[in-house]
């Protein structure tokens, strides 16, 4: 459900969701913490979300129990890192409801999952004159390795506008799509802005023109139940660390087609089937792509992440986030000279501000002496930010742990800065 719905829904008297964020916080140890002498109020879950004790956990107790080099030892020790790996691929698989294991990859997060695609994908089909779109909305990991392999072939990368309230117009993708259209790139949930993308519809239409579709889910997979096989994507990539997990561990899925016509990445140790001097011949997939010792507590980590968010339930969390979105942004639209930025009729848990005045940096230090963190500046995604004249916002942005009372103090701390610049 949109925010738009929930306000309107509570206008009109609608129940609350009723999930216990509260209990659920007992998990999160950080949570507990103070800073500036302060009850810490984490809202810069779109940068990075905190690690439940199951999660951190399971990465110690990797390193306690099991740690060895996979794939390589005939020992009981690298034989139970080998099938812990595996295990946790097999979680992402029916996190991502992928038709097959070997089609999901461990890479160290979604940006380097967008650099593969680029790199492999994007090096062996792109042409001179082909054209590769991206959203006005992207984050740079979704822009970057783009340009530079259009600057490479002699190819264009071409934007798909959106609206004032950062909603992509459509139509003018329709118009953009043509023969010459080779990828579509887009983003599932702006970091940003916090729309949610049509993602089928831009599918679709992709594959309609002929193109493939590459989906940067980093904001979407933590928050929105992703089912790859009904969106029909070709490629889809995510972080770890944003979806309760460690950092250094993410997942690019790839039709299994795609992925074994696509040539190696890197080269380098479990990604060959054989090496001489002559000939290397390459893994099967997911292998083939997996060059050196991976991050196997991090995997590890990430599958234990996957284990409690299933717990949790991932559409009752998302249903809580949504209503949080829905009082945060009437809370926050009480405040005179703020404005909301991104409005768009579906969104996810990111809230985006500006406050009349006052610098979104200011605005970042003064809340976090009073012990609530957010991020401000351009959250990576400049070109989204000049479109809407803008350098910098404010961001709030929720996990389901978060609460009414954070939000509260939220707000509280903005009059705490309006007070301070007045
Ligand atoms: N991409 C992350 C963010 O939006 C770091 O904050």
């Amino acid at each position: 459900m949109s925010a738009t719905a929930i306000i309107r829904g509570r206008a009109g008297g609608e129940a609350e969701t009723g999930f216990d964020a509260q209990s659920i916080r007992a998990d999160f140890p950080i949570l507990l913490s103070e800073v500036h002498g302060k009850s810490l109020v984490y809202l810069d879950n779109a940068a990075t979300t905190q690690k439940p004790r199951q999660v951190i956990d399971a990465i110690s107790g990797y390193y306690l129990q099991t740690n060895a080099n996979i794939h390589r030892g005939v020992h009981l020790l690298s034989e139970r890192a080998t099938q812990a790996y595996e295990q946790a691929r097999v979680k992402v698989q029916r996190l991502l409801h992928a038709a097959d294991a070997r089609e999901i990859v461990f890479v160290r997060g979604a940006t380097e999952g967008l650099n593969l695609v680029a790199s492999a994908y994007g090096r062996k089909v792109l042409r001179e004159g082909d054209e590769v779109l991206v959203t006005a909305m992207e984050h740079h990991s979704n822009i970057v390795p783009w340009q530079l392999l259009c600057e490479e072939k002699g190819a264009k990368l071409r934007v798909i506008p959106m609206s004032d309230g950062g909603e992509l117009d459509l139509q003018a993708y329709e118009r953009l799509l043509g023969p010459r259209t080779r990828i579509v790139s887009f983003v599932h949930v702006s970091n940003a802005l916090g729309t949610v993308n049509p993602a089928r519809r831009l599918v679709e239409l992709a594959h309609q023109a002929g193109a493939i579709a590459v989906v940067d889910g980093a904001q979407s997979a933590p928050h929105l139940t992703v089912d790859v096989q009904a969106l029909d994507a070709d490629f889809f990539v995510f972080s770890g660390h944003k979806l309760y997990g460690p950092t250094g561990i993410g997942v690019l899925w790839g039709k299994r087609a795609l992925l074994e016509a696509m040539p190696p990445y890197q080269g380098g140790g479990d990604m060959i089937r054989s090496v001489t001097w002559e000939k290397t011949l390459f893994n099967e997939l997911p292998y083939k792509f997996e060059a050196g010792t991976p991050d196997i507590a991090g995997a590890v980590g990430l599958g234990a992440a996957i284990d409690y968010l299933d717990r949790v339930g991932l559409e009752r969390a998302a249903r809580w986030e949504s209503e949080l979105l829905g009082y945060a942004t009437l809370r926050l639209r009480e405040i005179e000279g703020l404005k909301v930025v991104g409005t768009a009729r579906e969104k996810a848990g990111v809230l985006s501000f500006v406050l009349e005045g006052i610098h979104p940096h200011d605005i970042g230090t003064v809340l976090d002496q009073e012990g609530v963190a957010i991020r401000t500046g351009h959250h990576c995604a400049q070109p989204a930010l000049e479109r809407l004249g803008l350098v910098a916002t404010a961001r709030a942005s929720f996990a389901f742990y978060n609460t009414r009372e954070d939000v509260d103090r939220l707000a509280a701390g903005l009059a705490r800065v309006k007070e301070v610049f007045a």
